[in-house]
């Protein structure tokens, strides 16, 4: 059985805008920066095109085994979600399942997707999307969907937030972002994930009701999504008590880089936040 075969449904339907990705799909070039497997010019085009759209994160990691190669040429454009050219009109993203699912989850930077791809193992009614811009991230969720034959992931290889900005309002059950750069110096605040806009943008796709879950090792970034989120209208703090936010929720599973703070003696901190009814 090929590799395409495993993934039993079509991609999304609605294709027009490609999201460049293969930068280390092709032979090794030389990069400056030591991206290896990467060719310098698209290396260059790609950090330069993500810092105009306000992404600062890194897309290339250590060079790519042909396995992992052969993944993103031949599973990511079945499980590619792909969009409309910006500002054109918002997608509905269930029917880029098949069958369409009961819901709808999303999850900004799912780093390696051990998370994700055990959330869609789990529940095989709902339809999963990740983003994550950091290729070998990408290739590794691939091989997760491969080795469990995973038909309800799709994958936005890309800046999370140019993805929330095209999905229809209330479109998304959960959104889930686990531990995001925390980008400690403050000149560089504003490049955290964590801001008013985008919180405005996540109340707006997700559902009446729908959960907002984060977490963070860093204490001044969990005060500072503490601070934004008790200042926004459209979220209430899911907690009860202090082991909800020492304790990670129980269907979750603990991810590299949670398991990577532990390790280092530190603690994460487990946010999870209720979308309120509109109107
Ligand atoms: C510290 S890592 C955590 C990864 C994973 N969630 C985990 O817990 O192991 C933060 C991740 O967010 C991704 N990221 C950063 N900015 C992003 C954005 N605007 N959209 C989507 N992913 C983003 C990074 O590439 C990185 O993989």
């Amino acid at each position: 059985m090929g590799v395409a075969d495993r993934v039993s449904g079509p991609g999304p339907k609605v294709v027009s805008e490609r999201v460049a990705v293969s930068g280390n799909v092709r032979g090794p070039g030389a990069c400056p920066e030591g991206c290896k497997g990467a060719n310098a010019h698209e290396i260059a085009e790609a950090r330069s095109s993500a810092r105009r759209n306000g992404y600062y994160g890194r897309r290339f990691g250590r060079r790519l085994r042909p396995g992992r190669r052969r993944l993103l040429e031949i599973l990511l454009p079945e499980v590619l979600m792909t969009l409309p050219p910006e500002g054109t009109r918002r997608v509905d993203p269930r029917p880029s399942f098949t069958p369409p699912p009961e819901e709808v989850r999303l999850e900004v930077g799912f780093g390696m997707g051990e998370h994700l791809a055990d959330q869609a193992e789990r529940h095989p009614e709902v339809g999963f999307i990740g983003c994550e811009p950091f290729v070998n991230g990408v290739a590794s969720l691939l091989r997760h969907i491969e080795a469990s034959g995973l038909g309800n992931v799709r994958i936005y290889p890309d800046d999370g937030r140019r993805l929330v900005a095209a999905l229809a309002d209330a479109s998304i059950a959960r959104i889930v972002a686990l531990f995001p750069d925390p980008w400690p110096k403050a000149r560089h605040h504003k490049r955290r994930l964590i801001q008013a806009e985008t919180l405005d943008a996540f109340a707006r796709i997700l559902e009446d009701g729908g959960e907002l879950r984060l977490a963070t090792d860093h204490a001044e970034y969990a005060r500072w999504m503490l601070f934004c989120l008790s200042r926004h209208e459209a979220f209430a703090w899911a907690a009860r008590g202090p082991s909800d936010w020492r304790r990670r929720p129980a269907d979750q599973a603990e991810t590299r880089y949670e398991a990577k703070t532990r390790e280092e003696g530190r603690r994460p901190i487990f946010l999870t936040f209720r979308r309120l009814p509109r109107g």
